[in-house]
């Protein structure tokens, strides 16, 4: 029986668990740091996410025969080079790879040259050039900053006052860091998140998702993390699927190929519907959170077969989905994406229903009661023979579940229902 670390403490890294739970050859599952959530079902261990040679030593001293990870920090930190310098099998890309997500004009560029479709757009270093070339455009008018900024780095002002206070935070103050700007033409249309299993040029889709990123219902608010997910997405037609992949994802990773920094691991296009076809609008180089809530459970093969095949580069099994349809609510913290209160019991999570999965994003637990610890704190999800049912089941199922200090939206899926 195989031993597997996970890496990351999120709704994300709970599913994967999950997921490797059902697998058969799976005996022994560590997540580090993990959640009290995921504490039902492997074994926590607290150390850091970006603390490459704390996970490194503990993958050697437990024997563990394949690493996942989860979030983009410890693949920006490294961890994927480090263990696979130290002779150690994991999941995920190299910090190289890793840049697609870490660095929007590395994407950019990258898109441009081998002609991606994307939105048009320019990179800035210098506060005066960006803001005379944002004077000159339309609005509203997206202004990006150029690295890992947790989802809050993307600002699209309607007005030109705006965007000079926006660029003033990102090239003047620094707010994210020091960095560059990528300005880019606003597109319109429904999103949608693929991922995708990717080894070098090979590259193998997962199931559609849809996030909703907006904190507040009718789509209004700042933007989060994602409030809530549904797979599958009917409002992409299979032409669409079909060109997505063979004009969007496999011609990115064979451009990272050509480039020097093949990926391996997963490939997430945040892509939006345009009305001249599907265009990207970012890239991440991990599974998505939540998408991964709602995929992952319509997952029929064994995921330990999956992670492998990338991992060791050899022949992928035939990947199976489950006809059932999911939909996921996420309960947040009231104040986030801003500031928050922690420590709020919830109550009810042992009465719920057998068929909705409970994915801890951030809670901690104390005598056997569970409390509020983080932004986004749990993604309850429903599954059904429709979305209709998976949302009904999942909403009724949120509304049972009792926490002084949680919100949610009521209005996940409505494009489809
Ligand atoms: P990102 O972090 O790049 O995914 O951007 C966050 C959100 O901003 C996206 O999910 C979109 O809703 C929105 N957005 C980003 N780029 C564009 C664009 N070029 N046109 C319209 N909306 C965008
Ligand atoms: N839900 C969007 C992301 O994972 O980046």
């Amino acid at each position: 029986m195989k031993k597997v670390l996970v890496i990351g403490g999120g709704g994300r890294e709970h599913a994967i668990v999950d997921a490797l739970d059902r697998s058969p050859q799976v005996g022994k599952i560590f997540c580090a740091p993990g959640n009290a959530g995921i504490g039902q079902q492997a074994e926590c261990v607290a150390i850091k996410d970006t603390d490459v040679d704390g996970l490194k030593e503990f993958a050697v001293e437990n024997g563990i025969d394949l690493t996942v990870v989860g979030p983009e920090v410890a693949l920006a930190a490294g961890v994927v080079d480090a263990f696979k310098e130290a002779g150690l099998r994991i999941f995920g890309p190299s910090k190289a790879a890793a840049t697609i997500e870490s660095s929007k004009d590395f994407a950019k560029q990258l898109m441009a040259k081998y002609d991606i479709p994307t939105a048009a757009f320019e990179t800035f270093e210098d506060y005066d050039a960006a803001l005379e070339y944002v004077k000159n455009g339309s609005f509203p008018v997206v202004l990006k900053y150029d690295g890992l900024a947790a989802g809050k780095g993307v600002v699209i002002p309607d007005t030109f006052e705006e965007a000079e206070e926006t660029l003033r935070d990102m090239l003047l103050d620094d707010k994210f860091g020091k960095g560059k700007v990528v300005v880019e033409e606003f597109l319109t249309g429904p999103e949608f998140s693929f991922m995708c299993f990717v080894d070098g040029e090979d590259v193998y889709p997962m199931t559609l998702s849809q996030d909703h990123k907006r904190a507040y219902e009718g789509d209004k608010g700042p933007n989060t993390g994602g409030m809530g997910a549904y797979s599958p997405v009917p409002l992409v037609t299979d032409e669409d699927l079909e060109y997505s992949l063979e004009k969007i994802m496999k011609p990115v990773a064979s451009a990272m190929v050509a480039e020097g920094c093949p990926f391996t691991g997963v490939l997430y296009g945040g892509l939006m519907k345009t009305p001249q076809g599907p265009k990207v609008i970012e890239f991440n180089c991990r599974f998505g959170d939540p998408e991964t809530e709602v995929v992952l459970p319509r997952l029929e093969s064994d995921i330990y077969d999956i992670f492998s095949s990338v991992a060791d580069h050899t022949a992928m099994p035939r990947i199976e989905w489950k006809k059932e349809a999911t939909m996921g609510f996420v309960m947040a913290s009231k104040g986030y994406p801003g500031s928050y209160d922690k420590g709020f019991e919830i109550d009810g999570l042992d009465r719920l229903p057998e068929d909705i999965r409970v994915f801890h994003m951030g809670t901690s637990s104390k005598d056997g009661k569970f409390y509020t610890s983080g932004g986004r704190v749990l993604m309850v999800v429903g599954s059904g023979e429709d979305l209709q049912r998976a949302h009904d089941k999942a909403l009724a199922a949120v509304e049972a579940i009792g926490c002084e200090n949680l919100f949610y939206r009521r209005d996940i899926g409505w494009r489809v229902l």
